[in-house]
This record gives C-alpha cells, structure tokens and sequence, in this order.
C-alpha cells in the first residue's frame, strides 16, 4: 500500500497495489455513498471493477464516473435478497480474478418491535447481513486464499456493540460481522489475505436519509461517506476490525460491562437522534 499527499486538496489519497489487490475488484453496494466512493479510490489505483446494486440509474452513473480513472467498469444490477443472486454473480465474474472484495450493502431495511414485527420481513435483513455476505465472502474469498492474495473489507456498525429497541435483529447481524470478521481474518492472515470489519458510525448516507434519521441534531456526529471508504482503503491490513475514527470512543463506551448501562444509553441515543 502506497499513500501520497494531494497537494490541492491536503487530503490524503491512498493507492493499492493492483499486483496484490487486482487485477479486479467487486463491490456489493457499489452504486451510491460509502460504494460510490470506495469505487473512485479503488479505480485511482488501476484496479477494474464490477459494481453491484438494485438500481440501474445511480448504478451505470457511477460506473461511467469510475471509468473517468481509466480502468475497465463492470455494472450488475441484482437484488442481494433474491435467493438467485449468488448465481447470477458468480456467472458474471466466472472471468475474472477478483483481488479485493467490499461487501457494503446491508443498511437496515425494516425496523420495528421484535415480538409484534413481521418475521418475514426481519428474515430479509439477515439474508442481506448474513447470508449473501457469508456467500459472496466464500465465493472470492476461496480463490484469494489459492492465490495467497489479495482483500476482504466487510462493512459493519458500531450497532454491533449493543442491542438496542426496534433494531435487534440489525444490530444482532451487525454483531455477527464483527465475530465473523474476526474469526475470518484469523483464518486468512495465514494465506496472505487481508480481512477488515470497517466499523462505521452514522454516516451521511441517502439509507439513512430515508431511514428518517436528523443528520443535524446537536450530539449526532455524522461521518462523510468519503471518509469512510478512505480509512476503509487506508487500514485495509489493519484488521481485524477497523472502527471509523469520529466513531472509536463510542464503540469502545458500548462493549464495556455493566451491558443494561450501555443498552439503556445506546437506546436513548438512538431515540433522540430517530425523533422518537
Ligand atoms: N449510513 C450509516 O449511518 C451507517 C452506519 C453504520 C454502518 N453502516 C453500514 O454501511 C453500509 C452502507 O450503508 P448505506 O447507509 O450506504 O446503505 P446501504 O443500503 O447498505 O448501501 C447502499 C448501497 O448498497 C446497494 N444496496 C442496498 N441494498 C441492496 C440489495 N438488496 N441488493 C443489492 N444492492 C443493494 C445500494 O444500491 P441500490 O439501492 O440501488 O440497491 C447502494 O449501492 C451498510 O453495511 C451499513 O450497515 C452505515
């Protein structure tokens, strides 16, 4: 990994090693946010792409504005939650040789009381937490670990940290990334593969936009999409879990014990920032 200084902006762009990281890269949620920008920084460092997202639109608009590096950009527009998915991706990259996985996708799609909720529709937000991301995460994490090459970045929360009222099945996924990640960089470190559970905090992304939540309330600290990507690329062999910086001392505050401490803060936080 390689880091130089842009002397217009000040801000530091990162560059990954297409011998190690290429010769292409998959992001699943490549198409807007945290995705959209982890296309840019990728394709800045000569790697192609293939983007994968719902909605063709803002899928080809980033694609055409990635090509703008120079390197080849592939786009797939699939539902992750349609159980016919992984055929559909694994036929569409059965040419390429992917050195660098991102598995972004997986905001929160259905919040609501456990007990009293729709089952059905709390299953969709594992499929798209835990399921595809185990799959996709087997599919190109097999040959890497062949190839003894290449990086695994797993998109989670500091919701992880802490259950909280009417996110308990998101929060408990976002849990499970964190383990996973853990578990799964252990194992790869030993073939060369790097793994990173990239942590974000809230973020201003469109999802949570209209999810409803107030970006501009006093306390909320909101990262930039942008800068999530970068610290993503920058601490790619800094796994196993990579907490994003305005977000560090919150997630350290939730995994402490007592946990009814913690809970009953994490959701009263969550309440104000929800309007609730
Ligand atoms: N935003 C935050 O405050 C925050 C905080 C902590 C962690 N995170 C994590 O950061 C990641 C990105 O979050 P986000 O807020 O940007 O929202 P997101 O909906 O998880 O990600 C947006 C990207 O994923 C695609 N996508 C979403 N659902 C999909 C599906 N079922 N099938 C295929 N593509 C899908 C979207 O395009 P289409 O809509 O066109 O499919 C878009 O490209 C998530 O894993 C989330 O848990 C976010």
């Amino acid at each position: 990994m390689n880091t130089d200084t842009s002397a217009d902006s000040g801000t530091t762009s990162v560059l990954l090693d297409p011998a190690r990281y290429g010769p292409w890269a998959v992001i699943a949620g490549g198409s807007e946010a945290i995705g959209a920008e982890f296309a840019h920084l990728i394709a800045r460092s000569g790697i192609n792409l293939l983007l994968i997202a719902r909605k063709p639109g803002p899928l080809e608009a980033t694609a055409e504005a990635v090509r703008a590096h120079g390197v080849e950009v592939r786009t797939l527009s699939v539902d992750l939650i349609d159980p016919s998915s992984m055929d559909t991706i694994a036929e569409a990259t059965k040419d390429l040789e992917v050195g660098l996985l991102v598995v972004n996708a997986g905001a929160n799609t259905y919040g609501h009381e456990f007990v009293t909720g729709d089952l059905a529709a709390f299953r969709t937000v594992l499929t798209l937490n835990i399921d595809r991301k185990l799959e996709i995460t087997h599919l190109f994490g097999g040959p890497m670990r062949e190839r003894r090459r290449g990086g695994i970045i797993l998109l989670g929360s500091v919701t992880g940290f802490a259950g909280c009222t009417h996110m308990s099945v998101y929060s408990g996924a976002k849990a499970f990334s964190r383990v996973f990640s853990e578990g799964l960089w252990l194992e790869m470190r030993e073939h060369d593969v790097d793994v990173l559970g990239l942590t974000a905090g809230v973020t201003r992304t469109p999802a949570m936009a209209r999810a409803g939540l107030d970006f501009d309330l006093p306390g909320v600290n909101a990262s930039d999409p942008a800068d999530v990507a970068r610290q993503g690329i920058e601490h790619l062999a800094d796994g196993p879990i990579w907490v994003v910086e305005d977000h560090w001392d919150k997630a350290v505050t939730r995994a402490q014990f007592p946990r009814a401490e913690q809970v009953l803060a994490e959701a009263a936080e969550v309440a104000a920032m929800m309007g609730r």
